[in-house]
């Protein structure tokens, strides 16, 4: 596996196999713990990150690797007219792999054609954040026991939220899907998704704009930010902020083993009162992050069968 752009790139198969050793991982974490030993992980933020930046270095240093790069653009020669393409041919020279966010939809794409090394799309724009989509997918897989048969409520800012449009792709592969938009009108889900992949692979769907009408249906609610970065106008974004607060009184009626999902950073989507609740699964994504992330590095240097995965 030489890149991963899209979450699209990724064969079901692949993906299966990603979280397979995800979960070996997490079942001994100390048999991992030298698998990368001498290689380096650069990690190019050109746009903040908390923690897609620090769980990608916590899972190239939790596999004995070393990592280097800069969570600022502005610390970096992008400031004196660097390309992006230039940026990360030059990291390459220094590195085994790369994980970069950049905030123009398709720079890694663009990057790709010089860098020598695996490279990793950590969020480009509003476009896709395939490695959230891994963590989500893991989460799910864990929680549910599967990725098939599921209701999913995507919330919040559907149009410019890019880890949505990322695990919406990945999970349209899935039998028997159900998606359920939930947004303002404003923040809808972007028409090239309904047009390019839910009516053209004739998904089942529905767009509604309360959390109440249809939390009795849901599997899981995946929460997100309004996406402050990406709007033109302030005022828009102040008027459309907080249109959803999940608390426990909007929750009431869910499924027993509803989850609720959010990528983080939360600002207001979801009441502290609810983390304590059984259902809140959002920081157990968190940690997932970090296992998946362990998996895919492994994979893409080629060394997932280092570790003999079937011994006792
Ligand atoms: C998300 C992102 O960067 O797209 N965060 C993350 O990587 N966990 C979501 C967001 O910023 O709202």
């Amino acid at each position: 596996m030489k890149y991963l752009i899209d979450s699209m790139d990724l064969s079901v198969e692949e993906i299966d196999d990603l979280i397979d050793l995800a979960q070996d991982i997490i079942k001994d974490k100390s048999r991992y713990q030298d698998v990368c030993r001498h290689k380096i992980l650069a990690t190019l933020f050109f746009e903040p990150s908390t923690r897609t930046r620090l769980s990608f270095e916590s899972a190239m240093l939790s596999l004995g690797g070393k990592v280097l790069g800069f969570s600022n653009a502005n610390s970096s020669s992008a400031t004196k007219g660097e390309s992006v393409t230039d940026t990360i041919w030059t990291v390459s020279c220094y590195s085994d792999i790369i994980a970069m966010r950049h905030p123009k939809e398709g720079a890694p794409l663009v990057a790709l054609k010089r860098s020598k090394v695996p490279l990793i799309n950590a969020g480009d724009g509003g476009h896709n954040h395939p490695t959230q989509t891994l963590t989500d997918l893991l989460t799910i897989k864990r929680e549910k026991g599967r990725l098939d048969n599921l209701t999913i409520g995507f919330c919040g800012d559907l149009k410019f939220g890019r880890t949505v449009h990322s695990l919406l792709k990945a999970l349209s592969r899935y039998p028997h899907m159900k998606f359920i938009f939930i947004s303002p009108r404003e923040l809808r889900i972007p028409e090239y998704l309904k047009q390019d992949l839910l009516d053209a692979k004739n998904l089942d769907y529905r767009e509604v704009e309360k959390v109440e009408d249809v939390i009795e249906e849901l599997d899981i609610i995946y929460m997100t930010r309004v996406q402050k970065e990406r709007f033109f106008n302030e005022q828009d974004y102040i008027r459309l902020k907080d249109t959803y607060i999940l608390d426990k009184k909007k929750i009431e009626k869910s499924k027993k083993d509803l989850i609720i999902l959010h990528p983080l950073p939360r600002v207001n989507e979801i009441a502290t009162e609810l983390d304590d609740d059984p259902r809140a699964k959002y920081f157990d994504q968190v940690q997932n992050g970090r296992y998946v992330r362990m998996a895919l590095i492994m994979t893409m240097l080629g060394l997932e069968n280092e570790v003999d995965r079937h011994e006792d």
